[in-house]
């Protein structure tokens, strides 16, 4: 059977997907995962708290290389990511989900090819997208189809001129996403996103950034994101 893994930020634990799991410590050779297993629906689920058991792994020092090994080595085909972001057009306000066709992560590119001459061409699973977008909206949860994905390097926010340079370019900013698509390419793994957008990224209106306002907002997206999670479990009979 396939087994499913989740990749998410603090914003998924104290969901009801995430209340009866059992706790694992799985080391991989880049080093030990926290993770949490569970059986939902019949379906196995690997789920990896990006920020870790106590969630205070910031964005610059999280694993990557062992968070996306540790899913294959446990048998998991296919990996939806969620993730927090701001955004960066007006008409894409707070409290949007947006399932990305693409991404743009020019910093940072991490490979498992360290030794060996490997070329992935990235992207995100476009099968796993369509059930993410129709999970959404078979519980009418209004759902952005479509998005480019800029990953920023972390772990502070961007300038006012940054998110000027790339909002011609794309549509919503984190510090995870594209880190992750890449590697889970290498490693064969089917990937795809949903993001919550929890602020207006640095500039675009005029109240101040605070991170504490995005922690808030993200929480609120909490009861859609797991309601769309819980339908794509369920339809994976
Ligand atoms: N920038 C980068 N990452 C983020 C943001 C942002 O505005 N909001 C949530 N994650």
């Amino acid at each position: 059977m396939m087994v499913l893994g989740i990749i998410g930020g603090t914003s998924l634990f104290g969901t009801k997907l995430l209340s009866d799991m059992d706790e694992h410590e799985v080391t991989t050779e880049y080093g030990a995962v926290y993770l949490l297993v569970t059986t939902v629906h019949a379906q196995e689920i690997v789920f990896v708290p990006r920020h870790g058991k106590d969630r205070n792994i910031p964005p610059h020092r999280i694993n990557y290389k062992a968070n996306m090994r540790v899913f294959k080595d446990l048998g998991v085909d296919e990996v939806i990511s969620v993730t927090s972001v701001g955004s960066v057009k007006r008409t894409l306000p707070p409290r949007s989900l947006v399932v990305p066709h693409d991404y743009i992560g020019l910093f940072n590119i991490l490979t498992y090819f360290d030794t060996e001459i490997v070329h992935v061409t990235p992207s995100l699973d476009e099968a796993l997208r369509k059930r993410l977008i129709g999970a959404a909206r078979s519980r009418d949860i209004t759902i952005v189809e479509r998005g480019v994905y800029f990953q920023t390097l972390s772990p502070r926010l961007e300038t006012k001129a940054e998110i000027n340079l790339i909002k011609d370019y794309a549509d919503i900013v984190g510090m995870n996403m594209a880190t992750e698509a890449t590697l889970a390419t290498e490693l064969g793994l089917r990937y795809a996103n949903i993001s919550t957008v929890d602020n207006y990224a640095h500039g675009i209106v005029a109240e101040p950034l605070d991170y504490n306002d995005i922690v808030a907002a993200a929480a609120q997206s909490r009861a859609d994101v797991e309601k769309v999670l819980m339908k794509v479990i369920e339809d994976m009979d």
